[in-house]
């Protein structure tokens, strides 16, 4: 199967760029390059001949149109965002023309596409979104977020993917367009941007500075491991049922103060240092709007498309400690990228 993956170039689409190639699929890779983005993140594949590159912005309709004609997909797997929510905090605009306005451009783009080609039914247009569409949850660890969860996002950034959700739900009833949605819960692994909680973290203990964590740390999350949710994306793309929606997680809950406590117990193990790092730990100021807990009820994807995670969170931690530890130069040559390394997201 011939994919267009949009985002390929950023943290998740680089994992499925990789694991789509291994596993035999041509990609065309569509991605803007903005300032999350890294091509290193797919250097292992870059000279397959499997593997096309294409910078193209998805809010360009006439480079969405001389691409699709060009390189005929069989799929679109569309990851493509602003993805960071204290970023979505301090400039909504960029989310909103990127995540609602960029969709659209895409929906419109491979709708055009899809007709001229006859509507074939194997089209998949599969769009890639998160857990924070449906809002917050209370501690109690019996709710959970199902696909019938009624959307409620609280931030710019999940209300923008909530936006795109149904925006994609519609195109798929008002004009027949063949998709897919999933929705996930966070990734941590390697080639995270270091800008996110994960690398933030492992980054700031290995240069000996404050371990930040916004408010008291109780917010629940859960996590999932970026090869994992890849798999999963791929399992959703060649067996989900049409026009239907998947919830992805990594069946493991842990608020983020217990996150970064496992994170130090890691790197205290593979990187000592002169004290435990867990002395670096320091509250500061809460996000607005922070989401208490998100969790997942993976039922959907277990029983009808046999997935399931491969890896605990402390196995996927370890491995992405590891990978931090044997990786300096890629995490370094990004670090002096705008906005990486300053507490952003509190001007609210
Ligand atoms: N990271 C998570 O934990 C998480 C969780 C749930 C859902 N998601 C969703 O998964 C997708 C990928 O997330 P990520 O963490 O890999 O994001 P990322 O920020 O690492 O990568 C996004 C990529 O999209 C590209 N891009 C941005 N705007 C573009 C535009 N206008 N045109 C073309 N390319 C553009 C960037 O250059 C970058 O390569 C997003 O849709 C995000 O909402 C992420």
């Amino acid at each position: 199967m011939k994919i267009l993956i949009t985002g390929g170039a950023g943290f998740i689409g680089s994992a499925v760029v990789r694991q789509a190639i291994a596993a035999g699929h041509g990609v065309v890779n569509l991605d803007a390059l903005t300032y999350a983005a890294c091509l290193e993140n797919v250097a292992s594949v870059a000279d397959s001949p499997l593997y096309h590159f294409e910078q193209a912005d998805i809010r360009d309709p006439a480079a969405l149109a001389r691409i699709f004609a060009a390189h005929r997909p069989d799929a679109v797997m569309h990851l493509a965002a602003e993805s960071h929510v204290d970023r979505s905090i301090d400039g909504p605009g960029a989310f909103i023309e990127t995540n609602i306005t960029g969709t659209y451009i895409l929906l419109e783009a491979a709708r055009a596409y899809w007709l001229a080609e006859g509507r074939p039914e194997s089209f998949r247009f599969h769009h890639i979104s998160t857990d924070e569409v449906f809002g917050s949850l209370p501690a109690d660890p019996d709710v959970q977020f199902t696909e019938d969860t009624a959307y409620d996002p609280r931030s710019p950034y999940s209300a923008s993917k909530a936006a795109s959700d149904h925006l994609v739900r519609a195109w798929h009833e008002t004009y027949g367009l063949p998709v897919v949605l999933s929705n996930c819960s966070n990734n941590y692994g390697p080639y995270h941007f270091p800008e996110k909680l994960v690398p933030v973290i492992v980054l700031n203990a290995l240069a000996g500075k404050p371990l930040p964590i916004y408010g008291n740390g109780a917010n629940v999350r859960d996590w999932l491991y970026v090869e994992d949710h890849a798999d999963a994306l791929l399992t959703v793309l060649t067996k989900g049922a049409l026009g239907r929606s998947y919830n992805i997680g990594g069946e493991n809950e842990r608020s983020n103060l217990e996150l970064v406590r496992t994170l130090c117990a890691i790197l205290d193990e593979l990187r000592p240092g002169p004290r435990p790092y867990a002395e670096l730990i320091t509250h500061v100021t809460d996000r607005p709007g922070h989401d208490a807990r998100y969790a997942i009820d993976p039922s959907r994807i277990r029983e009808e498309l046999g997935w399931r995670p491969s890896v605990t969170v402390e196995e996927g931690l370890r491995r992405t400690v590891q990978w931090y530890l044997d990786n300096e130069p890629w995490w370094r040559a990004l670090q002096d990228r705008a906005g990486v390394g300053e507490r952003l997201g509190v001007s609210a």
